[in-house]
């Protein structure tokens, strides 16, 4: 084990890969973009928010690897490390906060995915049309128990992971689960797009429409980026703490950055031409995935009730394991912080957080049923916290982290990070100072006037 003083890292620069990827790809990329994609009109979309992932996506990413792996600290302490006696602390908390927040309702969206694998498994899918999965679903969100139930077996196996430490549990489950993801994206990719009808869906994935794009749109693709990559809450900088001195930062987040790309957009190729194909409207918002995936596959192969059955538990697994390696990372944040902060043992941090989070996760679960009269500016509580964590918060928080790293840091220090103290050569260092300095936060910042319509 390699260790940096007495804090463990990751055993190796591949496995420093695949436990970023694995917070990196998760239900944002096949829950999340399908349907945002969906209600923000299709590639045009998809432009916007590849252009997000070059303007400050990968640059903040590396932001995050700076900070996180030169002040060896959970982000709680990194800012406090880096710049002692500064008010730059309150980025780390507010980092932590935001993770804790997101962890809650992920988790409520995660154990859906364990409801339609065992669904699937168990034969609930047969002999059910369109109308059927959307009563399904209804009902089973709206119910007031049954979510519960398995956010909680979510929850606890995420707290299992975590209580086992950053090697044997972090890096070994994405070891294992990260090929396994690929695998089943790629078969079910090819699947879909097979198809009768499916080239309606391909057509939506690829022709930009750009009557569709507003405020909105521009403000939907930031929000998606940041959720999608994990930025913005020192997800990615707590664990880039564990990284070992030879990892590569730059190879590291173009490769999270490539990996969470592509994820999302064979995400994208399952589900649209699978939409199209059995004429489901592609804007169905969050139950998008719920409803079109069981639907299709039912259609697709309704004479072998076996296939289906096999390909919607195939699916849901995927969604699953995605997840998991996801809220492992979000988890992850806050117990790190309360463990080197308050020097809680891991086990007990751990706890602290899977109890808050439930708590939140019950809130934002009822908010869907029993609860969702409550409403905060015209949302209920589960999409309110949706909307103000990936479009406010982290945001925020990734603009602040470009700022620290372009002006606050040394810029000796990003430069030793990049290079690895000098052993590699990297041409890119000038340009990703530019950036963090100047295009992201003010790109940043444009999209947010614009949402509140200083460009109308
Ligand atoms: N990126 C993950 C996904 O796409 C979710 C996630 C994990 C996340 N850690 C995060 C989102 C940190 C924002 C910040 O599903």
């Amino acid at each position: 084990m390699e260790h940096h003083g007495n804090r463990v890292n990751f055993g190796s620069k591949l496995g420093a890969i695949l436990a970023a990827a694995g917070s990196a790809v998760g239900l944002g990329n096949i829950w999340r973009f399908p349907y945002e994609t969906g209600n923000h009109g299709g590639a045009a979309f998809i432009l916007i928010y590849l252009g997000c992932i070059l303007l400050f996506g990968l640059p903040i990413m590396m932001a995050e690897f700076v900070i996180g792996r030169r002040s060896k600290a959970s982000t709680g302490g990194a800012y406090e490390k880096l710049a002692p006696g500064t008010h730059w602390k309150w980025v780390g908390y507010l980092g932590v906060l935001t993770g804790f927040l997101i962890l809650g309702y992920y988790s409520v969206v995660a154990g859906w995915t364990l409801e339609y694998l065992f669904q699937a498994v168990t034969g609930g899918f047969a002999h059910k049309d369109a109308a059927g999965f959307i009563q399904m679903f209804t009902q089973f969100s709206q119910d007031p128990f049954r979510p519960l139930l398995w956010l909680f077996i979510f929850m606890f196996m995420t707290h299992l992971v975590i209580v086992r430490g950053v090697k044997d549990g972090i890096e070994k489950s994405s070891k294992v689960l990260m090929p396994i993801l690929f695998i089943l994206v790629i078969v079910l990719g090819i699947c879909s797009v097979m198809l009768p009808g499916a080239e309606k869906g391909i057509n939506f994935l690829l022709n930009p429409d750009f009557s569709k794009v507003n405020a909105d749109v521009f403000l939907g693709a930031m929000g998606q980026a940041f959720f999608s990559l994990s930025l913005g809450m020192g997800c990615l900088s707590t664990y880039a703490s564990y990284f070992g001195k030879e990892t590569r930062l730059g190879h590291t987040a173009l490769s999270v950055g490539v990996i969470d790309t592509l994820v999302a957009v064979l995400a994208g190729l399952i589900i649209f031409p699978a939409a199209f194909s059995v004429g489901i409207q592609p804007d169905s918002g969050p139950s998008l995935i719920f409803i079109t995936l069981p639907n299709v596959f039912q259609l697709a192969f309704g004479d072998m009730p076996f296939v289906a059955a096999a390909c919607s538990a195939a699916f849901y697994l995927l969604l699953a394991l995605a997840a998991l390696t996801s809220t492992i990372s979000l988890h992850e944040v806050s117990t790190a912080f309360l463990h080197e902060r308050f020097h809680f043992t891991r086990g007990r941090a751990a706890t602290l957080i899977t109890t808050g989070c439930l708590i939140i996760g019950i809130v934002s679960s009822l908010a869907l049923g029993e609860w969702s009269s409550y409403t905060i500016g015209g949302l209920n509580m589960f999409d309110a916290l949706d909307y103000l964590t990936a479009k406010v918060m982290l945001p925020v928080a990734g603009m602040l982290a470009a700022i620290f790293v372009g002006w606050v840091l040394d810029k000796k220090i990003l430069q030793e990070e990049v290079t690895n103290h000098g052993h590699l050569k990297v041409s890119y260092y000038p340009l990703l100072r530019f950036i963090l300095r100047y295009l992201s936060p003010i790109s940043i910042l444009m999209i947010f006037l614009n949402e509140l319509g200083f460009f109308k």
